[in-house]
């Protein structure tokens, strides 16, 4: 079977900064509160006229450019996100349109913070398989709209941020590129992170009740996901090593979703790594769920943090709960 490799990376981030001192004016909290419990200082906030498929679309431009291919040569489309445009139809419609592709596949993936890494292997798959030879995943997050800018609402508020990263999945040859991908989940814990409406549980599945009592803004059990975070994180990664005989000493660099600077700097100490071998960069754009990962990724390569040979693992927690890794040899 041939092998898969990341060929081309791209980012999309507004131009907006929004500090946490801009957050004080909105709800009861503080820059040093939001820095203490998770890391972040800035994130960037969409133009409100901005779609989420709009940041995709432009992250997925330039991941294609960077692969040296055109739009004509992506065989799917895949794009993960939990902020869609429209309820239906998914972003990815949206973003074959904007670019001007042919009428190839175009997949959803609901998988929050792992959705990057769920879409990715559905890439992996697709091109090791023979069934395409480029693959384009789109991860991407307009938090901004969605979230409550009220003291009832700033444990999530002041977490989420805007932005999109992709990549082309393309053709591997020598044993490089995507070595293999771990998938999980357990819905039993899909209460403690969620959006409970509107639903389809529901009957209207939406109602004015819903908004008066806010269930459209997002929902955390924040201490419960923490705890989950930091154990299933370290699990996931040792599955991917153990997988191809690899330890942690192995890998130079774990690129992790950036859900929160502790759970980050937990997940390198349960994995003994140095804090130079595991990428960081949530202190700028905050949480931005499906589009962390690409982003990260697309950072890393343009400051010359990954090269050839090197041994990459990306690994995701998130809503559901879900959770997953991938491994690369680059
Ligand atoms: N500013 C100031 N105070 C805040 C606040 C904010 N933005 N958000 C919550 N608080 C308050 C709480 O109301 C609480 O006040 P109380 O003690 O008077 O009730 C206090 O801070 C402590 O809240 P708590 O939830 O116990 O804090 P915490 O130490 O667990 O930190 C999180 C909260 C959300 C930062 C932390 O639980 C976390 O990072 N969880 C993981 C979240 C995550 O990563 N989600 C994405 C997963 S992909």
């Amino acid at each position: 079977m041939r092998g898969a490799r990341i060929a081309g990376t791209g980012r999309e981030l507004p131009s907006r900064v929004v500090t946490n001192e801009d957050l004080t004016k909105l709800m009861d909290t503080t820059d040093e509160w939001i820095v203490q419990r998770t890391g972040i200082r800035e994130r960037r906030f969409a133009d409100p006229s901005a779609g989420n498929s709009h940041m995709g679309a432009a992250a997925g431009r330039k991941a294609i450019a960077q692969a040296g291919i055109s739009v004509e040569d992506v065989g799917l489309l895949v794009f993960a996100t939990l902020s869609p445009d429209y309820y239906f139809p998914g972003c990815g419609v949206m973003v074959q349109a904007q670019l001007g592709m042919p009428t190839v596949g175009a997949l959803d993936v609901r998988d929050q913070c792992t959705g990057f890494l769920y879409g990715l292997s559905v890439a992996e798959a697709y091109v090791k398989g023979g069934f395409h030879d480029y693959v384009l995943v789109i991860g991407s997050e307009l938090h901004s709209k969605g979230l409550n800018f009220s003291t009832a609402g700033r444990d999530t508020a002041v977490i989420f941020g805007d932005g999109a990263g992709a990549v082309v999945v393309g053709p591997a040859e020598n044993g490089k590129g995507i070595l293999s991908s771990h998938l999980h989940s357990e819905g039993k814990h899909a209460a403690e992170l969620c959006v409970e409406e509107p639903g389809f549980l529901k009957s209207p599945w939406l109602t004015h009740e819903t908004i008066d009592s806010g269930k459209h803004y997002p929902k955390m059990n924040g201490k419960y996901v923490f705890a989950h975070a930091v154990r299933r994180f370290p699990e996931v990664i040792r599955e991917s090593l153990a997988k191809n005989g690899y330890t942690a000493s192995d890998l130079a660099l774990l690129i992790p979703h950036q859900a929160n600077q502790r759970i980050t700097q937990a997940v390198g100490a349960a994995m003994e790594l140095p804090e130079g071998k595991v990428f960081s960069n949530i202190e700028r754009y905050g949480n931005t769920t499906a589009a962390s990962i690409p982003i990260a990724l697309d950072e890393c390569l343009e400051q010359g943090r990954i090269r050839e040979g090197d041994l990459v693992c990306l690994a995701a927690f998130g809503s559901g709960f879900t959770w997953a890794s991938t491994l690369i040899r680059w």
